[in-house]
């Protein structure tokens, strides 16, 4: 089991989606946010691109922290081989999907990374789910899908804010949980449906928060990440 860092610098505790279509305007953000954001995910749409790992490399040598949101979902053996080749590129956290094996199979070969297990992602809700054919609640979901990801091996789990306080209630500091779908309230959700703001996801017990939108569309986006980091620091001291 990976060691779960006890106190997280707070400025890493915003990580912001670099969700673009080319690796030009991701570096155009990037330079754009300065020294608003020192820890970046890079994720689908930069990995079908083109130039994505020399974006990881530049974002390095940058001094910036990379967390590679590539969800695998494949067969164990499969993931497995995949997440061999990740590893060594300098990757903080890398997701992937699945059940008991597939997760494994990923934490055997993780090296240095954190592997993330999506538990239900934060664009679906219950209806969502039973159109998927799984009966029940969101949130009794997501808290099973956490447990069988600390059970295979994974360092944390990425849940919305919702559910956040489940999870650090029942499974502590024995899983990070990084949570997505941050909009302020009254924002616009966009596709995202399981939405919390800044605060109430680190007070629900978020050790990070995953920010696209909100900072990619604003006006100006170093203002909007630091107004991001300044409500941090109003929550942890360090
Ligand atoms: O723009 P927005 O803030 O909604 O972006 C959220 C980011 O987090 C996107 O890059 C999306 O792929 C990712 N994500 C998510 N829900 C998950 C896992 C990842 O929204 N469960």
């Amino acid at each position: 089991m990976g060691e779960i860092p006890r106190a997280i610098p707070r400025r890493e505790r915003l990580i912001v989606a670099l969700d673009v279509p080319t690796v030009a305007e991701a570096r155009l953000l990037v330079d754009k946010l300065g020294g608003a954001v020192c820890f970046y995910k890079i994720g689908l749409e930069l990995s079908t691109a083109g130039g994505y790992y020399e974006l990881a490399d530049w974002l390095l040598q940058r001094g910036h922290k990379v967390f590679a949101d590539l969800k695998l979902y494949d067969i164990p053996e499969t993931v497995r081989r995949a997440v061999a080749n990740l590893r060594g590129r300098g990757f903080s956290f890398l997701t992937v999907h699945g059940n008991r094996a597939i997760m494994e199979a990923a934490a055997r070969e993780k090296g240095e990374m954190k592997i993330l297990a999506v538990t239900v992602l934060t664009s679906l809700d219950k209806s969502d789910l039973e159109e998927m054919g799984y009966r029940g609640e969101v949130g009794q979901l997501v808290l099973e899908r956490a447990g069988g990801a600390l059970a295979a091996g994974c360092d944390g789990v990425i849940a919305s804010g919702l559910e956040a306080s489940g999870i650090k209630s029942r499974y502590g500091d024995k899983l990070l949980v990084v949570t997505p779908g941050i909009r302020p309230a009254g924002g616009d959700m966009g596709d995202q449906k399981r939405t919390v703001d800044v605060a109430q996801a680190f007070r629900s017990g978020a050790d990070y928060i995953v920010v696209g939108r909100p900072v990619r569309d604003a006006k100006d986006p170093a203002a909007a990440a630091e107004g991001i980091q300044a409500t941090t620091a109003g929550i942890f001291s360090s």
